[in-house]
């Protein structure tokens, strides 16, 4: 051997073994992992997002979305500004205008494909009352839009699509389960939902004047969907 492939030699060694001691090890919060590539959508002040990124101890593997304008965030809620620096230091990238309905066109989303996409407690605004035909069926084809979206954004083979929920009337009559069914999209788990699990994560109603306040859980749940024909509710 040669001195120059003995040095190049050495030098590959040397590189693989600082890439094994640069490899940050993995961290979980609940279902999500630091390793996961993670799209949140319908994002609020971004507080769930931030929950994570501290949990990680990094936002780089985060991408974090909401279909409102940076102007509106920094309207509606006190600490969306904050939020939204706190992840970009962290290495997340933030997106704003990002309607879940068309996310799939999306100019830098189409070009990803994700482990886990989530959606915490989709809705559409209080345009009706909650119970009304017309809301339900608004927060219905929200739901349809995500979903069918979020299918395409998906690592094919391990993704999950993750939607919170509140149970009960009027909540059991979007019938997420049965609109994800017909996508092509199977029940894997259902797992309660709570926000002390997450630290920091505020719940906001992001709507009308009290956008920045929070809203009642209740009894919710992470609905968790994957790409195959295995649903246990067919
Ligand atoms: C009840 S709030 C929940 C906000 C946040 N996920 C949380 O957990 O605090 C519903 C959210 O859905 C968002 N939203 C409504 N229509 C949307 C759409 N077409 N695409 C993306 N987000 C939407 C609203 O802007 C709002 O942030």
């Amino acid at each position: 051997m040669g001195k120059e492939e003995e040095y190049q030699e050495t030098e590959t060694e040397s590189n693989s073994s600082d890439d094994e001691e640069d490899e940050e090890p993995e961290r979980w919060k609940k279902h999500y992992s630091s390793k996961h590539r993670m799209l949140l959508v319908g994002e609020g002040d971004f507080s769930f997002s931030v929950s994570l990124a501290r949990a990680f101890g990094s936002a780089c593997n985060l991408v974090s979305t909401t279909v409102d304008t940076q102007d509106n965030i920094a309207k509606k809620y006190s600490n969306g500004v904050r939020n939204v620096r706190e992840l970009e230091e962290k290495g997340g990238l933030v997106f704003y205008g990002v309607d879940a309905k068309e996310m799939r066109d999306h100019f830098f989303l189409r070009t990803q494909r994700f482990d886990r996409i989530v959606y915490n407690f989709p809705h559409v605004g209080f345009l009706f009352p909650e119970a009304s035909y017309c809301q339900i069926q608004l927060n219905k084809s929200l739901i349809k839009g995500y979903l069918s979206n979020a299918k395409v954004l998906l690592k094919q083979d391990k993704g999950e699509i993750h939607v919170t929920h509140k149970e009960g009337d009027p909540y059991d009559k979007w019938d997420l389960v049965k609109k994800a069914e017909k996508i092509g999209l199977g029940l894997h788990e259902i797992v309660p939902f709570f926000r002390g699990d997450y630290p920091g994560y505020e719940n906001k109603r992001a709507h009308g004047s009290q956008s920045d306040a929070p809203f009642p859980l209740g009894d919710s749940s992470t609905y968790k969907f994957k790409p195959n024909h295995s649903s246990k509710f067919k």
